[in-house]
């Protein structure tokens, strides 16, 4: 081995960048594993059909997903290729009304409103929201929060109306559910046991 040679450093330079070349590709397939739709970490669109709940779980100092029974959404059963439909326009509604600029999504946003990620899950929607506007379920329930958010504030910040229609609030709930099911690590904190209102 000649440490002046050139060569050995090329050789060096070129044989690390190939081997990190593999290691990125394999961390690459490996990271879409989990968060890709279907995949280890991310539910499929027509996880909406059933109940989601969750457990603390010790071992990951989180809060895991528990994807139990049927619970299909505004009561009716909806095929992959529905959900999927249903994804594609809440998540339009979303970008087209830039909730971001007031919420938070897996990270992304702001936090004038409260973090939306697991919003599914907020037990104000059964507490306060259900009684509040006389709706029998919870997904009623935000449909008619989100077509009249300035109708039934609960807290010290409003939330304007952003003319949702109907067909656009229900939409964005299927999406709020789908995106409850995620698991995200136990992101954000203390969802469901702490009201951040
Ligand atoms: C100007 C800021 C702002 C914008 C834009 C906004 N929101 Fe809100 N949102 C709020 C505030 C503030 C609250 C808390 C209102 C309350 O509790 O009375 C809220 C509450 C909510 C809640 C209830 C959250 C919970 O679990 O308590 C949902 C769901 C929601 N917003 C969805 C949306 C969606 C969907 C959009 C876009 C179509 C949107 N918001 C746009 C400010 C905003």
């Amino acid at each position: 081995m000649n440490f002046q040679d050139p060569l050995f450093w090329r050789a060096g330079a070129v044989s690390t960048t190939l081997v990190m070349l593999v290691v990125l590709a394999f961390l690459t397939i490996d990271s879409y594993n989990y968060i890709s739709v279907g995949g280890r970490n991310v539910p499929k669109y027509d996880v909406i059909n059933q109940e989601i709940g969750y457990k603390y779980d010790w071992a990951r100092s989180a809060d895991t997903p528990v994807i139990g029974g049927p619970q299909p959404l505004f009561g009716k059963v909806v095929t992959e290729a529905e959900a999927t439909r249903l994804m594609e326009k809440g998540k339009l509604v979303i970008q087209s009304r830039n909730c971001f600029n007031c919420h938070t999504f897996l990270g992304n946003g702001a936090y004038y409103g409260p973090d939306l990620t697991k919003s599914w899950l907020d037990p104000a929607w059964s507490q306060i929201w259900m009684p509040m506007t006389g709706k029998a379920t919870r997904e009623d329930a935000m449909v008619e929060f989100l077509m009249h958010p300035d109708k039934y504030p609960t807290w010290s910040r409003e939330m304007p109306n952003m003319h949702l229609s109907e067909d656009e609030a229900r939409a964005t709930v299927a999406y709020l559910k789908w995106l409850s099911s995620i698991d995200t690590n136990g992101f954000p904190a203390g969802f469901g046991r702490l009201n951040p209102q």
